[in-house]
Order: C-alpha cells, then sequence, then structure tokens
C-alpha cells in the first residue's frame, strides 16, 4: 500500500528572529528539515512532499537534493490549509503520514508504529501528556476513544485541564484526508484552517481514531526560539554521546561533546572534554584525541595520538593520519595531508596538500604545502615551502633521510635527494643531490673592534 511523507514547512518562525527559514536552521550541523527526511527515510515512502511557504526559495534550493517534491502555500492559512495544497499530488488511497519540519528528533520507530497502526484505514494520532499542555492540541476522549482535537485558543476551561496533547504527527488514510481537508472552515479562535479537526470529521464518519502515545518528549520537541533549538542540540548530542558509549567509546565527558556528522570508532577509543567532530570521521583502535580538538573529514589509524587544541579540516579532500602517528598540540592538518606511520606533527605545524611517509617529523613552528616528504625525513623549526609564486602552486620533494635545518625556505618547485642535508637558515632554489649538504645564506663575519653607537646627548 502506498505511503506519502508529508512535511509542513512553510511557518515562518518568527520567534526565532532570524533572515533563515526556521527549517533550515542547523541541528548538529544539519538543517531541521534535513533531520525529518533521514529519519524517516527507512520507511521508503513512495513520495515526500515539502509544504513550503517563508522563505520558499530558500528551503527548495537546500533541499534540491532530496528527491522530495515540493508544493507552495502562500499565505499560510494554517495546517489544514497546508495540506489543502498536497490533494492534487497526493493517490487516491493508501496512508499518508504527516510531520512537521521544525520537528527534527522523530524516530524511524515511532512513524512506523504510525503508518502501521494506519494501514490505509483508520486514522492514528501521536500523543503525549505535558506537565504544562499550554499553547497545545488537546486530545478530547470519551472513555478510550478518541473524539477530537481541540486547540488551546479554543478549549473551554476544562479542556484546558486535559494534558494529552497532540504532537504534530498523525497517519491518515489518503483518500478520506484529501475529503477532509478539502471541507475544513476557519470558525474557531485564530481564523485558520486546522488540520485538527479532521478528527472529528472521522469520528463523524465512524472510521476509527486511535491516539498513540510516546512516552519520548525528545522525539516530538518542536524548535520555536533559540533556547528550544540549543536544548534539542544538548538532548541530540547526548542520545549521540550515549550511543558511542555503548559501543565502548570512552568520552571524558558526554556533556562536552559534539557530533555534527558521522563518527566511526574502533575500539578503546579516547576521545577527551570539547572535541568536535564534522563530516565523517573514522578513527581506530586505540586512537587518543586530546581536549579541544576540531576534526571534520578525516581517518586517524590504529594508535595514532592528536594531543590537544589540534585542527584537522579534510574539506573535500581529507586528511589521513597513519597508524601510531603523534599530532599537536596546536597542529593544523589541512585538506590533502597523507600522514604516514609513526609521523609526528608537533606545535604550530601547518600541513597542507602534502604526504609525509613513515616516522617523518615536523615537530615545532613549521609549513609543509604541496610537499612530498621521504620516510623518516627530519624538517626543521621555523622552515617552510614557499609553494606559491603568487600565480601558481609547486611542488616540493624531500627524499628519504633529508635532514631540514631550522628556518629554511625551500622554494618550489624543488627536489632534495635522499639522505640530503640542508643547513639551517638556507633558502633552496635549486636541487640538492642525494646525500649533498647544501647551504644557501649570507657568510657570517667577524668585525673586531667594531663598537656600537652611543646616544647623542
Ligand atoms: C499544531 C497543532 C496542535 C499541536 C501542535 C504541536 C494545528 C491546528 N494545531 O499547533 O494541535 O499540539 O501543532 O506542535 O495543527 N505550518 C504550515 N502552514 C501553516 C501553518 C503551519 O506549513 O499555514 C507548519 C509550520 O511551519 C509547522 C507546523 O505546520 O511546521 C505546525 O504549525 P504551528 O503553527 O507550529 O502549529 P501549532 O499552532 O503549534
Ligand atoms: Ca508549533
Amino acid at each position: 500500500m502506498a505511503l506519502n511523507i508529508v512535511i509542513m514547512a512553510a511557518g515562518k518562525g518568527t520567534r526565532m528572529k532570524s533572515a533563515l527559514p526556521k527549517v533550515l536552521q542547523k541541528l548538529a550541523g544539519r538543517a531541521l528539515l534535513q533531520h525529518v527526511l533521514d529519519r524517516t527515510a527507512p520507511l521508503q515512502a513512495a513520495q515526500r512532499i515539502i509544504i513550503t511557504g517563508h522563505g520558499a526559495e530558500q528551503v527548495e534550493s537546500a533541499m534540491a537534493a532530496s528527491a522530495a517534491d515540493f508544493v507552495r502555500q502562500m499565505p499560510q492559512l494554517g495546517t489544514g490549509h497546508a495540506i489543502q495544497q498536497t490533494v492534487p499530488l497526493l493517490p487516491a488511497s493508501g496512508t499518508t503520514l504527516i510531520l512537521s519540519g521544525d520537528t527534527p528528533l522523530i524516530t524511524a520507530e515511532t512513524t512506523r508504529r504510525l503508518v502501521e497502526g494506519c494501514a490505509g484505514e483508520k486514522l492514528v494520532l501521536l500523543t503525549i501528556d505535558y506537565s504544562d499542555p499550554t499553547g497545545y492540541g488537546r486530545i478530547v476522549r470519551e472513555g478510550e476513544a478518541v473524539k477530537a482535537i481541540v486547540e488551546h485558543k479554543d478549549a473551554s476551561a476544562e479542556q484546558r485541564q486535559i494534558r494529552e496533547c497532540y504532537t504534530g504527527v498523525m497517519a491518515v488514510p489518503t483518500a478520506q484526508l484529501k475529503r477532509w481537508v478539502m471541507a475544513l472552515n476557519n470558525n474557531n479562535a485564530q481564523g485558520e484552517f486546522y488540520l485538527t479537526d479532521i478528527v472529528a470529521m472521522a469520528v463523524a464518519e465512524g472510521l476509527p481514531v486511535l491516539g498513540v502515545k510516546t512516552a519520548d518528549e525528545t522525539e516530538v520537541l518542536g524548535v520555536n526560539s533559540p533556547m528550544q533549538l540549543a536544548d534539542l542540540e544538548r538532548r541530540f548530542q547526548r542520545q549521540q554521546a550515549d550511543a558511542l558509549m555503548e559501543a565502548g567509546v570512552r568520552l571524558a565527558d558526554p556533556a562536552r561533546f559534539d557530533l555534527r556528522g558521522d563518527l566511526v570508532c574502533g575500539q578503546d577509543v579516547e576521545i577527551d572534554v570539547n572535541c568536535i567532530f564534522e563530516g565523517r570521521v573514522e578513527l581506530g583502535n586505540d586512537v587518543r584525541i586530546g581536549a579541544n580538538c576540531v576534526i571534520r573529514n578525516a581517518r586517524i589509524a590504529a594508535g595514532a595520538c592528536i594531543h590537544e587544541f589540534t585542527h584537522i579540516d579534510g574539506e573535500s579532500l581529507g586528511v589521513s593520519v597513519g597508524e601510531g602517528a603523534l599530532i599537536g598540540p596546536f597542529a593544523r592538518l589541512r585538506p590533502g595531508a597523507q600522514l604516514g606511520a609513526e609521523v609526528h606533527i608537533g606545535n604550530f605545524v601547518e600541513v597542507k596538500n602534502s604526504t609525509l611517509a613513515k616516522g617523518a617529523k615536523a615537530n615545532h613552528l613549521a609549513y609543509l604545502g604541496d610537499a612530498t616528504v621521504g620516510e623518516r625525513v627530519n624538517y626543521g623549526a621555523g622552515s617552510i615551502t614557499a609553494n606559491y609564486d603568487g600565480a601558481n602552486k609547486h611542488r616540493t620533494v624531500i627524499g628519504a633521510d633529508v635532514h631540514v635545518g631550522s628556518n629554511c625556505v625551500l622554494v618550489a618547485p624543488v627536489e632534495i635527494g635522499a639522505g640530503a642535508t640542508i643547513g639551517g637558515g638556507s633558502t633552496i632554489t635549486k636541487p640538492v643531490a642525494a646525500g649533498e649538504l647544501a647551504v644557501a645564506r649570507g657568510k657570517q663575519v667577524s668585525i673586531s673592534g667594531w663598537t656600537r653607537p652611543a646616544k647623542k646627548r
């Protein structure tokens, strides 16, 4: 039986006080609406329709890759009016699951329960008991039977005592949904077309209405303000942290851990406080991440140690760190840094688009850009590859066992043969043959009897 998913995303989100449409605000680095799409992907719906309105162009272009269909609701006359816009797109039968684009943490399990409960024949509402139900639509029951949803503003004093609320999620037989929403009116306190009025219509027609209660507040919390967004962010981060800890990852403090993407960990991984992982990050067995690291799109092999305050950003090229490598503190690895086993990158060292073979070391204050560095190379403090001539970038090739002294400039393109030594303070512009010593700096002179100038009085 066909399943169609409709996601309401036309509202303004006034309380966010943002130029960005609310459903594009980010939770863990992803748009709220993207979370809803991702979480309902396992349902394998025949079609997903996103209702846009405020910021429609922005929302549609941000979600262009989703394979969803878009319908616009202009102006926004209520949730029932929103669903009216989808009627021409919906098939003649099956089940329609209705969700909100600002409620990102709905679980696939709950939505599956609703869809299975509906089975194209029953109206199934997701409900929750709130200790403070102010503002929500109330579930009016007679005995067990659901009779209606009454919006807070329309509710009597007695109805306002009801704590069971509508969450904004329902599964509806598609044929009836299409008919019912076209018959809605806006004779209510807000002058809006309420989707929730279809409940009374179903009851009047004798169609079964079920209220399915969730105990998990997090999955139905919507985002209306920056405070609610931050609250949901912490809840989501805690869920991710718990899942990692259950898999054996040792987080120093789950409250000071942020994952904005996917983190895959081997066994005995330790992560200290205040680290941020973005994009896709893979950590091998026994990897240790020190406090205050930011790591994005990188693979870190077994036994490597990333010391405190290290920034690794692979962007689209990625960064790889070999087995047993030691990185940081205060290191910066940029796109295309490929570090072999046991490489050491120390403080204030920047590596970009460079390959370092096993055991190579750059321990202090250095830059390696567009370089190929052989095994066991020792790259001195303060040395840099001058890879950019103002127009183009060039490569520096450093053979195995080369020793580059401190404060050298290797002007690319240039090649240094295996085992060569570069004297400290040299500016190297010509190739250096294997095994040779190259020194390219002013000769030291000593002037005896020289006196410093004295200040004139
Ligand atoms: C709605 C429900 C209420 C429920 C609450 C749960 C109605 C009438 N009421 O109320 O019973 O307890 O959600 O959060 O449905 N939207 C549109 N077009 C519109 C209006 C809204 O797309 O014209 C979208 C919003 O962007 C949002 C969703 O629908 O994603 C819900 O709208 P909102 O205004 O938040 O509904 P509530 O008044 O909170
Ligand atoms: Ca709302």
